[in-house]
């Protein structure tokens, strides 16, 4: 059974790494293709969210103390970043196909302010899982 915790929290904090890591390397230069990422992004988000939802089932279940509430507000936070990706820079990744330069430029900037927004909230999210044991 401790191998199957061993992995899940490996692939669990390999792919918030990853979906953190990028949405803050994106909002601090806007010059890198996002379009490129989004996809891998989410998929990372999807990823983070079943082995989180499982990490939650193995050691925390129904019990809500103050480490639970630390883990449930960067829960949130990652929820609320998701949605940011989901419903600002994904739609903007794909009206980017055939865009003149003024409206790519538009987008861009649209993406970029997705990114940022998201980036702060995976901070939050990433400070909260770190430290929720202390709590
Ligand atoms: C960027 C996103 C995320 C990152 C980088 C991340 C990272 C981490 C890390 C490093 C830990 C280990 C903390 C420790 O053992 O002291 C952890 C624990 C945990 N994470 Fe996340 N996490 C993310 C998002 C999420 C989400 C969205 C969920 C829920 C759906 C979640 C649920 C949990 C749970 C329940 C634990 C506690 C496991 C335990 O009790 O040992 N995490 N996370």
């Amino acid at each position: 059974m401790q191998y199957v915790y061993i992995v899940i929290i490996g692939l669990h904090v390999m792919a918030g790494v990853f979906w953190a890591g990028t949405t803050v390397t994106l909002a601090r230069d806007p010059e890198i293709k996002a379009e490129r990422f989004i996809r891998p992004q989410l998929g990372a988000s999807v990823m983070v969210f079943l082995t989180g939802a499982l990490l939650w089932y193995f050691f925390h279940g129904a019990y809500f103390g103050s480490m639970e509430m630390t883990l449930a507000l960067g829960i949130l936070a990652a929820v609320a970043a998701a949605g940011v990706l989901g419903a600002v820079v994904r739609p903007a990744t794909r009206q980017l196909a055939g865009a003149d330069e003024v409206t790519e430029r538009t987008l861009r900037a649209v993406m970029s302010k997705g990114e940022r927004v998201a980036a702060f909230l995976l901070v939050l999210t990433v400070l909260c899982m770190a430290t929720a044991r202390m709590f």
